[in-house]
């Protein structure tokens, strides 16, 4: 087969024709090339030579230009370089073999179809010849392109052997069936769970950037699961594992946590790209487990989950490596307050409450509802439908609100400092007390959201706390 048709870029000419003056094999591999099939375009260009590799990349560069420069890891024999958008990496044909409690390869020169027998995985294992003679030729040793056909994830050799040189491709395996939605080949499977345990010498950096990419898949869930049937699951996220079962008590069963989660992902990823709103969502009953109860009158109970769940996000994403930044309270915020619209719902619908909620989301209101929407996950269509009726009254109140009150990002419209001033008061709790009446007066509609109104129930409260107005500076002498 010739994919010439694909390989037209002038960077693709130009690579051939330094390959000719050195006299090397040369060949694009890996992702690019899987990517041509998938009709994905990619700026990873991956180029395998045999013999000579760093000399390529640097003839290249020499030839792109003096502006450009080589990155050589000699240890490892790769070169890459930058050119545009595309991103090139080159690396002389090896046989490796690997230490074992490390990822450092010790790098033995190698054929071609060595070097493509020790990649990850079949669809991954393809090369397409940049050299004048047989230019576009595909190079398939192992069937990747009968398996990409297939949807299947296989290793090209022994897969113990493939998980033990580099155990990070275990969740590279559950990552591309999840974003590709591929099958992963039995033995390839069998494997994986063999080796689990070898993924403690992989940082938690590169496993967090896989989960990442999984998160982003159009049904996320898909990689849950497969961590979960491997093993993984137990070894990288346990909190999520322990999710799982159900268990029943005088006939009543609680519904499987892990497997409404992941219903939850899903939901929430057919509605947003946001990924950290799919954090929120694979996250917000993570305390469920640790808040489960057995009550005579009501049956199970996970009372205060989405509190202890709050606090429980930091030490997870700690762990995971994930950032412990604005996106880590954001997702934290979610979690608490995940409970808050359902019990709106369930209650009465009332201004002071759905103010409160718009004043204690702010601008997330809108990722909230979404959240919550998708953890109604109930059976019962007429329950289901009761509440997404009920949401839709929530929605409309929250505009009618918002837009009158302004509440969202409301800033009290008196100021500590204007109460200490007024009552000269020192900063302390008094003066919270006094601003936070002043806003649940706004809140719950006694007072509009307005500087008049808000002065004057300052001052009368101010009387019912015995504090007199003290008189400004200047007009007693
Ligand atoms: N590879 C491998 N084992 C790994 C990582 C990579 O064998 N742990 C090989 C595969 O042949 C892969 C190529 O190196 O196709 C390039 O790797 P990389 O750029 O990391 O991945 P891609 O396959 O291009 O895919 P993605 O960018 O989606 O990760």
């Amino acid at each position: 087969m010739n994919l010439s048709e694909h390989i037209k870029d002038p960077l693709f000419i130009l690579l051939s024709e330094a390959a000719e003056e050195m006299d090397v094999r040369c060949c694009l591999v890996g992702g690019y090339v899987r990517d041509i099939f998938l009709m994905v375009s990619s700026q990873d260009i991956d180029i395998v030579t045999v013999g000579k590799g760093i000399e390529l990349a640097e003839l290249v560069a020499a030839k792109l230009g003096k502006s450009t420069r080589v990155n050589v890891f000699k240890n490892f024999g790769t070169a890459q370089l930058r050119y545009g958008d595309f991103e090139l990496e080159f690396v002389g044909a090896r046989r490796e073999s690997y230490q074992r409690e490390s990822r450092k390869p010790i790098v033995e020169d190698g054929s071609l179809e060595d070097d493509l027998r020790r990649r990850d995985f079949t669809i991954n294992a393809m090369a397409v010849s940049l050299n004048k003679a047989d230019y576009g030729e595909l190079i398939d040793p192992f069937d990747g392109r009968n398996d990409l056909r297939k949807k299947i994830l296989r290793t090209p050799c022994d897969p113990d052997l493939t998980f033990s040189d580099d155990p990070l491709r275990m969740m590279r395996a559950l990552r591309f069936a999840t974003t590709l939605q591929f099958n992963i080949d039995s033995a390839t499977f069998e494997a994986i769970r063999r080796n689990k345990e070898r993924i403690s010498i992989v940082s938690a950096e590169r496993i967090i950037d896989e989960i990442q990419k999984m998160m982003m898949a159009e049904r996320p869930s898909k990689g849950f699961q497969l961590m979960d049937r491997s093993g993984l699951l137990d070894i990288i996220l346990p909190e999520l594992a322990a999710l799982k079962g159900v268990e029943t008590k005088d006939g009543k069963g609680h519904k499987d946590n892990f497997l409404h989660t992941l219903a939850v992902l899903d939901k929430v990823a057919a509605q947003s790209d946001n990924i950290y709103l799919r954090w929120a969502a694979l996250l917000h009953d993570i305390a469920k487990p640790l808040c489960k109860r057995w009550d005579d009158k009501l049956g199970w109970t996970f009372h205060n989950h989405n509190f202890l769940g709050e606090k429980k996000i930091p030490g997870i994403f700690r762990r995971l490596k994930l950032p412990m930044n604005e996106h880590m309270k954001y997702v934290q915020k979610l979690v608490g307050l995940h409970m808050r619209p359902i019990a709106l719902v369930e209650e009465e619908v009332s201004d002071s409450a759905v103010r409160r909620l718009l004043f204690d989301a702010g601008d997330d209101i809108e990722d909230l509802m979404i959240l919550c929407e998708a953890d109604i996950t109930s059976k019962n269509p007429l329950k289901v439908q009761r509440f997404l009726e009920n949401f839709q009254l929530v929605r409309r109140k929250m505009i009618d609100l918002e837009e009158r009150d302004r509440i969202r990002n409301m800033q009290p419209p008196v100021s500590g400092e204007e109460i200490m001033d007024t009552f000269n008061l020192p900063p302390g709790k008094l003066v919270g007390e006094i601003k936070n009446s002043i806003k649940d007066a706004i809140l719950d509609g006694l007072i509009p959201n307005e500087y008049g109104a808000a002065r004057d129930f300052m001052l009368q409260k101010g009387r019912e706390l015995g504090l007199e107005p003290h008189e400004q500076e200047g007009s007693s002498s």
